[in-house]
């Protein structure tokens, strides 16, 4: 278990998934092993959990028929799978033209890009697309260092912003940077904010960081931490705006698996009342359909014209924009930021009262269609319970639900912005019976 990031995940290689997958029928067990002999074994993937037929709205479908709703779906799927709006606007692009070689351009393109900046601030009106967030956040990276001439950076202790070795550079998980030498560019990390167990809510360490060591050009960090649901203060971002901007430190917001509408408001930085200096964005950008990410940052950063940020094959992807700019008018369409705040209404009484009923829960935090819910083995010490967190989502995988345990005992849950109330109270009753039975 100690070689796995339970950061990020549930394990592969605990006894339960051992004993998970001598329950599956024969044909998935077989389609499990052909993925386990050609694609290079890593945590959190392969070996994998189950083999899937099929997917639709909230359910992804298995080969043996059996449905889960999937509450993980790596954060792609606000509008569900296979969303028949975007499908039909990706199916007439298929038509027209799939590709855009580089130097030139394509309508949708700049569309899809005119789009995205009018639902942001009037500042962030500059932007670059590419295939994955871990791009976006290597550009980010690029273009801090270009506009602040400054090589360091600061990020969260635990953060993730992608895999690519300057992604795992500008993180805080040290299982991602372990046997890879060094690493660029140079992050000093901070404590993370955790309003449960009480930490890194105070911002003057960054202030004491960014007045001593003035090499230091931006701080990079999500803006409500996707993984194990971590909601800061109200006001934190205010003062790390602040901080920010006296020391001339660039803001990065990483928005990439929780943007649009999960929060319950398109962009989460909207819930503190500022705005990043740069802006990464990607998963559900591309609607779960198309590899889809963005890097939007001040038209006053557009200082760069002889270098390549990004110099991406599919940047200006016609399939891509035409996927995010039908998510975009579906999210809008369909009102699913006001669906998604009376679900937040909705989720925080059934949760209140879950708690009450299992002393294992330690604490539910949520926002929007972002929820936590955090197992320690005494509410007092606060120690995590951690098998018994894997156990529950076993338990919750048989009768049908599917999400992820984050930092070992963090029940991950983040449906479709689509799913409807009865399917929320489904999942609910799956999870209370497993929680019954831990
Ligand atoms: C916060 C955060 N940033 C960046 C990334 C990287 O995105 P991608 O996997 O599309 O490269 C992820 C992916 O999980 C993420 O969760």
């Amino acid at each position: 278990m100690e070689n796995q990031l339970l950061t990020e995940g549930d394990v592969n290689d605990s006894s339960f998934r051992k004993n998970w997958v001598t329950s599956l029928d024969p044909q998935t067990i077989s389609s499990l092993e052909q993925d386990a002999s050609c694609f290079f074994h890593q945590a959190l993937s392969t070996p994998c959990l189950d083999s899937i037929q099929s997917g639709a709205g909230i359910y992804i479908t298995d080969l043996s028929g059996k449905k889960y709703m999937d509450f993980h779906g790596n954060n792609v799927h606000q509008v569900g799978y296979r969303n028949p709006y975007v499908m039909e606007r990706i199916k007439k692009q298929m038509d027209e033209l799939c590709f855009c070689p580089r130097r030139y351009t394509t309508p949708v393109t700049v569309e899809c890009a005119n789009k995205l900046i009018s639902l942001l601030p009037p500042g962030l009106n500059r932007l670059l697309f590419t295939p994955g967030g871990t791009n976006a956040i290597g550009m980010a990276i690029k273009l801090a260092k270009i506009v602040t001439g400054k090589h360091k950076l600061v990020s969260f202790e635990d953060s993730f912003h992608g895999a690519s070795l300057d992604a795992i550079a500008a993180g805080g998980e040290e299982q991602f940077k372990k046997f890879m030498g060094p690493l660029s560019p140079l992050a000093i990390n901070i404590p993370q904010p955790n309003t449960y167990r009480n930490t890194g809510h105070s911002v003057e360490n960054l202030e004491k960081l960014l007045k001593q060591d003035r090499e230091i050009g931006a701080f990079i960090a999500e803006t409500i931490r996707n993984t194990d649901v971590q909601i800061p203060f109200p006001d934190f971002w205010k003062k790390v705006r602040e901080i920010c901007t006296r020391y001339q430190v660039l803001l990065i917001l990483d928005e990439i698996p929780i943007a649009f509408g999960r929060t319950g408001k398109m962009f989460a930085f909207e819930h503190y009342g500022i705005e990043p200096d740069i802006l990464c964005l990607g998963k559900g950008l591309g609607a779960g359909i198309i590899p889809m990410a963005a890097m939007i940052a001040r038209d006053e950063f557009n200082i760069a014209g002889d270098i390549s940020l990004g110099h991406y094959t599919h940047e200006k992807s016609p399939l891509g924009c035409a996927a995010a700019l039908a998510l975009m008018e579906y999210l809008e369409k369909e009102n699913i930021l006001k669906k998604v705040c009376e679900d937040e209404n909705f989720l925080q009484h059934e949760f209140a009262l879950m708690k009450e009923k299992h002393s294992i829960i330690g604490d539910i935090r949520g926002i929007g269609l972002l929820w936590g819910v955090e197992l320690v083995k005494d509410r007092g010490t606060k120690e995590k319970a951690i098998l018994e967190s894997e156990l529950v989502m076993y338990e919750c995988l048989k009768g049908g639900l599917s999400f992820k345990v984050s930092q070992g005992n963090v029940l991950q849950l983040s449906p479709p912005l689509t799913i409807r109330r009865e399917e929320l109270k489904t999942a609910l009753d799956i999870l209370d019976l497993a929680l019954q039975k831990v």
